[in-house]
């Protein structure tokens, strides 16, 4: 087993019968999503939200029960993964394209459990490229403010060449700092540019990251 693998089927253990879950996105994710699958197969009964179009096509694959956003309440749980994780469990999100459902789930979330493997612990955030979701609408200008933040930013692009359109129809920055010294003030600053409508930083929104290392071993930060 990958240690993707170990750390998000470890975070099931805390998914309980008549829970509402957030399915998070990405290929760590994944192995969460196809282990809730299995236990709603064993006759657990769940619902569930999706932070992307691709984790819903996968938990209604699963029939996992996807519940329209306006009847969820309070989300119990969400698992998702994560492209940083630094010690105070602040995190870069987005390297798959879904930050922005990933952060309104989040913040609707008792519970925030990032799963990840040990390559994603980090000292300090920033070394991974900051996603951030744009307008399309005049993108050059959001890109010029952004790299006055003092970053490098490159529109994504997908392996054909194309400009990537997230879930949302909005474009992404990947934003390189090298390093990010004060994560929340980040976030304000990138959020207070007009034509950004999200960033990949999640400032004390997890409470748990369960981390697996290559050793075999798995370990839950709080
Ligand atoms: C999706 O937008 C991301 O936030 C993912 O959760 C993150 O990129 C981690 O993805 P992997 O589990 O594929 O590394």
């Amino acid at each position: 087993m990958n240690i993707k693998q170990l750390a998000a089927e470890k975070a099931v253990d805390w998914v309980e019968d008549g829970m509402t879950i957030g399915l998070g996105t990405g290929s760590t994710a994944v192995y969460a999503i196809r282990k809730i699958g299995e236990l709603v197969q064993q006759g657990m009964r769940i619902q569930a939200v999706a932070t992307s179009v691709e984790s819903e096509k996968l938990a209604r694959e699963l029939s996992i029960p996807i519940l329209p956003f306006a009847e969820v309440g309070m989300i119990d749980l969400t698992i998702d993964g994560a492209d940083e994780v630094d010690p105070d469990l602040n995190l870069i999100k987005g390297g798959g394209g879904a930050l922005l459902r990933e952060k309104i789930v989040a913040t609707r979330s008792r519970q925030l459990m990032i799963v990840a493997g040990e390559n994603k612990v980090v000292k300090r955030l920033g070394e991974f490229p900051l996603p951030v979701e744009v307008v399309t609408f005049a993108h050059e200008w959001t890109i010029e403010k952004l790299a006055s933040l003092g970053c490098t930013p490159v529109l994504r692009k997908k392996e054909d060449g194309d400009v990537f359109v997230t879930d949302n129809g909005n474009y992404t920055v990947d934003c390189h700092f090298k390093e990010i010294l004060n994560p929340a003030r980040m976030h304000r600053q990138l959020n207070d540019i007009a034509g950004v409508v999200d960033n990949g930083l999640f400032v004390g929104l997890a409470s748990a990251a369960v981390v697996a290392y290559n050793s075999g071993t798995i370990e839950v930060r709080r």
